[in-house]
C-alpha cells in the first residue's frame, strides 16, 4: 500500500495539453459569421481611419477572448505591409478590478511594464485626473498610428463605468492627438450591458457584437477537432463526443465546459486503466463536475444559507416539494432551533432561497395565484438532491440534523 510509482501512461491521451483551459487553439471553429462581423468592425483601421469602438458580449466560454486574440493578431500582421500604419494592441483583463480608476491605473502599468526605464505606479492614492493624464501621455507616445485597447471581463467595474466613456473619446476630446484610440470592451454579463450609462452606450457601443452559446452540433465540431490531437486513435467510443456535446449545449453552450467534460471523461478512463473512453465515462464525468461545482457553492454558504437549503432537502426527502416559502420557513425554523442557530425571518430566508436559485443550486418554479394574488416561487432540488444531501451531511454543525 501507500504511494504508487508514477509511470507514463500511453494508452488514452496523446497530448492532453490541448484540453487544458490555458491552451489557445490556432483556429476558431463554427464562428465564421461572428469573425466576419468582428473583422468588418475593425476594417477602418487597415484603411488608416480612426477605429470604431466595439462592445463584444456573450455568455461564458463562447469564444470572446480567443476570437479577440486571433482577430487582433491577424490585423497586426496584415498592417505590417503598410508603411503608414502601426497597430498596437493593449490587453487588460479587468476581472479583479472594481472601478474605472483601477482600470486606468492598471493600463498605465501595462505600458510601463514594457519599458525598463519606467517604474509601475501604485494603483491607489493618485488623484484620478493624474492617472488619466499619465494614460493619455503613454497613448500619445506610442510609435504606432492606432492603439486598440482591449478591456476583457470589463463587467467587474459595475456601474463605475467612466473609463468606458473617457477612453473611446480620448481622440475627439483632444487628450490624445497623435494616436487613434479604439476600445474593445468584452463582457459576459447581460445586466452590465443593459445598465451601461447612456453616454457609454453612445461612445463604446458603436459596434455591438454578440456571440451566442454553441449548440450541440457546433460543440461536436469543436470537440472532435480537439479530440483528434488529444487522444490516440480509436480511444473514444462513438457516443462520447455526441454525449459531451449534447450535455454541453444543454447546460451552458460553453466550449470551455464541454472541453472540460471531455477531458474529465478521458481522465476517468485513464484512472480505471482502461483503453477506451465510453459514454458512461462522460456520464460519470458530468456528475463529478456538477458535484464539484455545487460542492464549492454549498460549502461557501454561511450557516443560515445552509440551513435554508437543508430545509428544502428534508422536505424533498419526505416528498413535500415543490414547497412554498412559508412551508420552507417552518422547516428551517425547526432545524435552526435544533442546532441553536438564530432564527431569521421569512423575508430573509426568502432572499436566501432566491440567491440559491440564481446560483443554480435550487430549482424555483414561478406560480401565479390568479385573482390578483401575484406570483410566487416554489422550490425544490430536482436532480441535485443526492449530491446536495451528501455535501450538507459532511458539514459538522449540520450533521446532527440528518
Ligand atoms: N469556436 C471555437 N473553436 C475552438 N475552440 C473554442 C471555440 N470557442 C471557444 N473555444 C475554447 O473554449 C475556451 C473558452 O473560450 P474563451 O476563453 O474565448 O471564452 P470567453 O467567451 O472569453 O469566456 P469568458 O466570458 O468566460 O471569458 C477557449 O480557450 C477555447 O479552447
Ligand atoms: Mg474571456
Amino acid at each position: 500500500m501507500g504511494l504508487n510509482s508514477f509511470t507514463r501512461d500511453n494508452s488514452i491521451f496523446e497530448n492532453e495539453t490541448v484540453l487544458r483551459d490555458e491552451y489557445t487553439p490556432d483556429d476558431l471553429l463554427e464562428r465564421d459569421d461572428e469573425l466576419a462581423a468582428y473583422q468588418n468592425a475593425l476594417r477602418p483601421v487597415i484603411n488608416g481611419a480612426p477605429p470604431k469602438n466595439i462592445f463584444l458580449y456573450g455568455q461564458t466560454g463562447v469564444g470572446k477572448t480567443i476570437s479577440t486574440d486571433l482577430v487582433l493578431s491577424q490585423l497586426q500582421s496584415d498592417a505590417e505591409q503598410y508603411d503608414d500604419l502601426g497597430v498596437e494592441t493593449i490587453y487588460l483583463n479587468c476581472k479583479d478590478l472594481s472601478t474605472s480608476y483601477q482600470v486606468a491605473a492598471n493600463l498605465v502599468n501595462v505600458f510601463r511594464a514594457d519599458d525598463p526605464d519606467q517604474s509601475t505606479i501604485s494603483t491607489t492614492g493618485y488623484p484620478q485626473s493624474m492617472v488619466y493624464d499619465m494614460l493619455w501621455e503613454h497613448l500619445e507616445d506610442l510609435d504606432g498610428t492606432h492603439a486598440l485597447i482591449v478591456l476583457d471581463e470589463v463587467d467587474s467595474i459595475g456601474t463605475d463605468d467612466g473609463i468606458l466613456y473617457q477612453l473611446p473619446r480620448a481622440s475627439t476630446a483632444g487628450h490624445v492627438t497623435d494616436t487613434y484610440v479604439g476600445v474593445i470592451g468584452i463582457c459576459n454579463n447581460f445586466t452590465f450591458r443593459d445598465n451601461l450609462s447612456a453616454r457609454v452606450k453612445d461612445t463604446l457601443c458603436e459596434e455591438e457584437l454578440h456571440f451566442k452559446p454553441y449548440d450541440a452540433n457546433q460543440l461536436g465540431t469543436i470537440l472532435r477537432h480537439r479530440a483528434e490531437k488529444a487522444f490516440f486513435d480509436d480511444v473514444l467510443e462513438s457516443d462520447v463526443i455526441p454525449a459531451a456535446a449534447a450535455y454541453g449545449a444543454q447546460e451552458s453552450g460553453s466550449a470551455r465546459q464541454a472541453l472540460k467534460l471531455l477531458y474529465k471523461a478521458g481522465d476517468l478512463a485513464r484512472e480505471g486503466e482502461r483503453s477506451t473512453v465510453t459514454g458512461e465515462d462522460v456520464e460519470n464525468a458530468r456528475e463529478l463536475i456538477a458535484k464539484d461545482r455545487i460542492g464549492d457553492e454549498v460549502n461557501s454558504l454561511p450557516t443560515q444559507g445552509k440551513l435554508a437549503l437543508t430545509a428544502v432537502y428534508t422536505l424533498e426527502r419526505r416528498g413535500e416539494t415543490p414547497s412554498k416559502r412559508i412551508q420552507i420557513h417552518e422547516e428551517y425554523e425547526r432545524h435552526a432551533s435544533a442546532i441553536d442557530a438564530d432564527v431569521l425571518s421569512i423575508r430573509s430566508i426568502h432572499d436566501r432561497l432566491s440567491d440559491l436559485r440564481l446560483k443554480g443550486i435550487l430549482d424555483g418554479e414561478e406560480r401565479n395565484d390568479g385573482r390578483g394574488g401575484g406570483s410566487y416561487y416554489q422550490y425544490q432540488l430536482g436532480d441535485r438532491e443526492d449530491i446536495i444531501g451528501e455535501i450538507l451531511q459532511e458539514d459538522e454543525r449540520l450533521s446532527a440534523l440528518f
